[in-house]
């Protein structure tokens, strides 16, 4: 029997029609939410990347405010503006896309964002709240993966998740957050000796590793929710993600496709952590 597909792309359109209907609660308050977003460079993804943004920004009634900097600009330029957006009481959240041309130090660029605008939650300060359970920001993409699992009907309590990667970003909150949601939880990654023993004892697998078809059905336990955060290119150009779709798609009971899986939630939860930052910042209560 084939797996039940969890679509990404409905399930973002769900939450930016939740968003709209906070961003135009807030704006009955006189509340102008506004969303940030800094480009520098023209890497040709994070255009793509930024500009899908900002029109998320336009769907949901967001003020999105654009700067596109050049890719010669400085760290201190940056750190600049950074420190111009922080002091803008009409800017609720700030993001910086990533990467950063190799003259600036992104450690040092996110850890001068206010980490009260800091909807990406890349902070320290916000990595920290997750860790400690504490009220912050949850970095998008794992955001959005926790309600692609909801909707598969899956609790994680005492299910056995593996994540494949250990990034930042993706690999290491995701743990975070499937520990608080009570899954007993292995983090795999590129020096794991027998990945395919590790991944199969999964009753919820998420990849996040980048590398093409990696996971193959052998490597997945029958029934589980796999989630693939690839975003990769295979043999002929095609987009595709960590997990070998057409094989793992019989075995596991429920899957997420590449596009229109993961992509369009974390767009979505950036979104509602915009709104979630506003609502904060004026301490208006979190609906
Ligand atoms: N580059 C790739 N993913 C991301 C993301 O989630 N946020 C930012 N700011 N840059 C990225």
């Amino acid at each position: 029997m084939s797996a039940q597909i969890l679509d990404g792309k409905a399930l973002a359109a769900e939450i930016r029609s939740e968003v709209k209907t906070q961003v135009a609660a807030l704006a009955e308050k006189g509340v102008s939410t506004a969303l940030a977003v800094i480009l520098v460079g023209d890497d040709s993804a994070s255009q793509v990347y930024v500009r899908n943004k900002i029109k998320a920004c336009a769907d949901t009634g967001i003020r999105s405010l654009e700067f596109r900097m050049p890719a010669e600009t400085t760290q201190q330029q940056l750190l600049a503006k950074i420190a111009e957006l922080n002091a803008d009481e009409s800017v609720d959240g700030i993001l910086v896309q990533l990467p950063l041309p190799k003259q600036i130090n992104a450690d040092a660029v996110i850890a001068a964002i206010d980490p009260a605008k800091d909807v990406d939650g890349f902070h320290v300060a916000n990595a920290g709240a997750l860790i400690t359970g504490k009220q912050g920001f949850v970095p998008c993409t794992p955001f959005g993966v926790m309600r692609l699992i909801e909707k598969s009907g899956v609790n994680p309590r005492g299910k056995s998740a593996v994540i494949v990667g250990r990034s930042n970003i993706v690999g290491k909150p995701m743990a975070l957050l499937l520990l608080a949601a009570d899954a007993t939880v292995t983090v795999a990654h590129s020096r794991t000796p027998d990945l395919s023993a590790v991944t199969r004892n999964a009753d919820i697998l998420v990849a996040a590793v980048g590398r093409a078809k990696l996971i193959k059905a052998d490597m997945v336990k029958p029934g589980a929710v796999v989630i693939d955060v690839g975003m990769n290119r295979d043999e002929n150009g095609k987009l595709c993600g960590d997990v070998d779709f057409a094989e793992v798609k019989e075995i596991a009971g429920s899957i997420t496709p590449v596009p229109g899986g993961v992509g369009p939630m974390t767009i979505a939860m950036l979104m509602q952590n915009t709104v979630l930052a506003a609502q904060m910042r004026r301490g208006i209560s979190l609906s």
